[in-house]
């Protein structure tokens, strides 16, 4: 009886966690899938990436500390005149002071390339 029982929660088990790789590795050909298909946006990455730090107002530490260091008219990346893409994909590459640096499995070459782009001819308009 008792061993009937372990037995049928050990099977339980088994077959949940069989369940559930299968689920994830579905979901996880899904985005791949997905994501190879969406066109590369740069304004989509960087409210992906980039704007829980750099939105405008109290509480984006990029923002923050951007406003400090360099003034309130350079706070914003979207509002900048003056980025560069040269520029924008060293700092995402490498990081700077409180900013952590992305790798290209975070941000791929071809995204970085959309990402700096859009940064530096928004200024243009
Ligand atoms: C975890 C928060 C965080 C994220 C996410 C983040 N940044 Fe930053 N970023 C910062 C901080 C903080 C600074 C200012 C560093 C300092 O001066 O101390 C900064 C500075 C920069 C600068 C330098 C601007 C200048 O004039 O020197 C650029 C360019 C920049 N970030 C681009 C990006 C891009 C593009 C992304 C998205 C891929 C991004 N950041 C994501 C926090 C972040």
């Amino acid at each position: 009886m008792m061993k009937a029982g372990v037995f049928r929660a050990l099977l339980v088990t088994f077959i949940t966690c069989l369940l559930l790789s299968c689920s994830e590795k579905q979901s996880v050909d899904t985005v791949a899938v997905a994501k190879a298909e969406v066109p590369i946006d740069g304004a989509e990455l960087y409210k992906q990436y980039c704007i829980a730090c750099h939105a405008e107002g109290p509480g984006h530490p990029g923002t923050m500390r951007l406003g400090i260091r360099l003034g309130e008219d350079k706070a914003v990346l979207t509002k900048r005149t003056d980025l560069q893409a040269v520029y924008v994909k060293t700092i995402v590459r490498q990081g700077i002071l409180l900013m952590p640096p992305f790798r290209p499995s975070e941000i791929s070459d071809a995204e970085l390339e959309a990402l700096a782009e859009y940064l530096s001819t928004i200024t243009k308009t």
